[in-house]
């Protein structure tokens, strides 16, 4: 059978990962958030640095001592650092205002496209991040785009946190999400933009089942082609 490069990108909080987890399962993929990558090399510059500035040199000439993999089906995954599990570590407010001027960095996109993209060398994969339609698999055959109004965006995150411990004001996670997505959309490697050839969802109005069934409905086109 015919096995897909599925890509979504889009906003922060706009429930890509959901969205890519359920696709995996229900196709049968591996599902890769590349968004856990990014937070996962943040967190170990956040060891290293945890109250100064983030050393970009030392993190660049320390790439080659970071390990990351997956373990676990898509809807349990858990991703580990080193050997460390860290799957709630990298979701900590800490991590969320650093991450985007970690994932900024030209060294950093690299080191972690050529891990994507080996992720991805069979196919048969779901991938969601913010440059993975444009830059990791342009090839791919089947793209979304994400994208909601940020009050929307802000609730749902805050929900989000607080099920998982960590505790923040919903002000404060809207003006995260506000400012990772301006960082994401400017940066000059890999900025966030929707690809030529990706189908765009404003999920603002839609529950996660209806904006399944509209991605799950056109994987099976593709796959029909
Ligand atoms: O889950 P959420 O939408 O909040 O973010 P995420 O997917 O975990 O990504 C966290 C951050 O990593 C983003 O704000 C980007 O700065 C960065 N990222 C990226 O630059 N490229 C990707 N392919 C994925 C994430």
């Amino acid at each position: 059978m015919k096995k897909l490069i599925i890509t979504i990108d889009g906003h922060a909080a706009t429930g890509k990962s959901t969205q890519a987890k359920r696709l995996a399962k229900k196709l049968g993929y591996v599902y890769v958030d590349t968004g856990a990558m990014y937070r996962a090399i943040t967190l170990f510059a956040y060891q290293q640095e945890p109250i100064g500035e983030i050393d970009y040199n030392l993190l660049q000439q320390s790439l080659d001592q970071i390990q990351i993999h997956f373990e676990g089906k898509a809807d349990a995954q858990q991703i580990f650092l080193n050997g460390t599990e860290v799957t709630t570590a990298i979701r900590k407010p800490e991590i969320n205002n650093l991450v985007s001027q970690v994932a900024a960095k030209e060294p950093i996109r690299f080191f972690l496209k050529k891990l994507q993209r080996e992720l991805g060398a069979n196919k048969g994969i779901v991938m969601d991040g913010r440059d993975i339609g444009t830059v990791v698999f342009p090839e791919a055959a089947c793209k979304f785009f994400l994208t909601a109004n940020v009050s929307v965006r802000a609730q749902r995150r805050y929900e989000e946190q607080l099920a998982q411990g960590h505790e923040e004001s919903l002000e404060a996670v809207l003006t995260n999400l506000k400012s990772r997505d301006a960082l994401d959309e400017t940066r000059s490697v890999a900025p966030l933009k929707k690809a030529a050839d990706a189908i765009e969802i404003d999920v603002s109005d839609q529950t996660i089942e209806e904006v399944f069934e509209r991605l799950y409905a056109q994987v099976l086109e593709k796959l029909a082609l």
